[in-house]
């Protein structure tokens, strides 16, 4: 990767720099713009994906209510990013912004809380920020912040036995949420049930990966749900390096740490390296690496998947999609039709272990079909030149088979995640495409220096079928013929 100027990391966005970000359904609007000026007043500005992560956080139903009131914020981002920066502000504005509102702060350990409290304390001090705050106060182990409004920010450690016994809070903050039962929670977000917060109650949980012996099951479960796809009320959002990473890497560092260097400088990395005891510990802590036995994450989520199934295939311009696995032990072969509205795709056929045997019939299968489409594109090392020998064998013109290079293949990956997303590539909602179906519920984004590519996240998952239609997909996509057909280009088969 490139070295990046401070301005160009400044204004990276928030997809760009997450690894996974999971938003609420039903967002209509944001309480974003007014907490953000009142950030601007105290002196402060977020970087582009912290801004992206605060519309989030503070987006809005059509009733009014935040989106995520139900199922909470959950960050699962290394140390020295920016979450008690970002966290902290939007809590110190909503504080001045709406009177009496009740924030608990909390961290697992007593002197996480303490730093923040410290810190806090600082920030409070500001010339800009001080005329908010009537009074601040720590002793015997009580910290906390009061506003001349009434609201009021109360710091401790769970540790300690803080946090329970409230009742009518409106904020909590679970600072390092990977130590975190969920018994333990129960009892304290209790306290929400009774906020009169309009917009409804907020739960931050923020913290790193656990470690294999960290009572984690909140923390765990929240990101298990948010990957599956099976919560539509809550925001999760990870940053990390690559999983293969290398822990002195720094580029991995830049992957993990979208603060670093130009907000967390060389040596805040550095100092918390040193600090940090063993590799295993810098690759949770500092580079946001998950344990592989959280295994079964996904991209795509099972809601965005099934909400671009359709029933019948439209009609359109069509191409093809071959993608081989790196052994070249596993193939699949996929469809694409460019119409009006978008894409659509569909997996044809999923080869496994004899594939050079299978080959010839694919080849066969393609040159059957080249006149009445468009392209056919391949990708996948030494499998893909191959295949496409084999096509010109077959007399397929050159020109209609195109091999894809890397940043073409990631490109492919990207087009399909966008597209389902957006809601503008659709696939096919029967028990024939159950193969695909299973590719697309284990395939995970693998980041590979800036870009990334489709990885399974079981053993034995198969990113081939998943991967063909998005070749398909970019191929459809990329093709400078319109979409319109007339009627020798339609196909049956597919
Ligand atoms: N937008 C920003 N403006 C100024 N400083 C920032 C910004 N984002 C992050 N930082 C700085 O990055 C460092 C790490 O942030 P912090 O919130 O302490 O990390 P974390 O809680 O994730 O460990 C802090 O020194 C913080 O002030
Ligand atoms: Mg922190």
């Amino acid at each position: 990767m490139q070295r990046m100027s401070q301005m160009q990391r400044s204004t990276r966005r928030l997809s760009e720099v997450a690894r996974h970000v999971i938003a609420p359904s039903g967002i209509v609007s944001t309480g974003w713009p007014a907490v953000e000026a009142r950030i601007k007043d105290f002196g402060d500005e977020f970087d582009e994906w912290q801004r992206g992560a605060s519309q989030l956080i503070l987006a809005k139903r059509a009733n009014g209510d935040y989106a995520a009131t139900v199922g909470g914020i959950t960050l699962s981002i290394p140390r020295q990013v920016a979450k008690t920066y970002m966290i902290s502000r939007i809590i110190f504005a909503l504080c001045t912004l709406f009177p009496n509102l009740t924030v608990l702060w909390t961290a697992h350990r007593t002197r996480t809380a303490s730093k923040t409290f410290a810190s806090l304390r600082g920030f409070a001090g500001r010339k800009s920020v001080e005329p908010y705050i009537r009074a601040i106060r720590a002793v015997n182990g009580e910290q906390e912040i009061q506003f001349t409004n009434g609201s009021i920010i109360m710091f401790g450690a769970r540790e300690g036995g803080f946090g329970r016994g409230f009742d009518e809070v409106d904020v909590e903050v679970f600072d390092e949420a990977q130590i975190l039962t969920e018994k333990a929670l129960e009892d304290m977000v209790a306290a929400t049930n009774q906020s009169r917060f309009p917009a409804g109650a907020l739960l931050f949980f923020m913290g790193t990966p656990p470690r294999p012996v960290d009572p984690s099951e909140a923390f765990k479960l929240r990101r298990r749900e948010a990957l599956a796809g099976e919560t539509e009320d809550a925001v999760y959002i990870e940053c990390s390096a690559d999983d293969d990473a290398e822990p002195d890497d720094r580029e991995q560092w830049a992957i993990a740490n979208p603060s670093y260097p130009h907000r967390t400088p060389l040596r805040s990395m550095l100092r918390l390296r040193k600090n940090l005891p063993s590799d295993e510990s810098w690759k949770r802590e500092a580079l946001g690496i998950w344990d592989s036995d959280l295994s079964g994450s996904r991209a795509i989520t099972a809601s965005q998947w099934e909400a671009t199934g359709i029933e019948v295939a439209p009609e359109g311009l069509q191409s093809f999609g071959v993608a081989f696995s790196q052994d070249g032990s596993r193939v699949s072969l996929a469809g694409a039709r460019k119409h009006d509205d978008g894409v659509h795709v569909e997996l044809v056929d999923a080869l496994v272990g004899d594939v050079d045997q299978g080959l010839g019939a694919l080849a066969d299968w393609l040159a059957e079909r080249w006149r009445k489409s468009d392209q056919i594109a391949l990708s996948g090392r030494s499998g893909a030149l191959v295949l496409a020998h084999l096509l010109r064998e077959r007399k397929v013109p050159s020109y209609r088979i195109h091999l894809l290079t890397t940043p073409q293949y990631f490109q492919a990956c990207q087009f399909l995640l966008d597209g389902v997303r957006e809601g503008t590539v659709t696939h096919l909602e029967h028990e024939g495409q159950q193969v695909l179906d299973e590719s697309v519920a284990v395939a995970d984004k693998k980041t590979r220096g800036g870009a990334w590519g489709w990885s399974v996240t079981v053993p034995d998952g198969d990113e081939t079928p998943i991967e063909a239609v998005s070749v398909a997909l970019w191929a459809a996509r990329t093709s400078k013929r319109a979409s319109r057909v007339d009627s020798k280009m339609k196909v049956v088969v597919m």
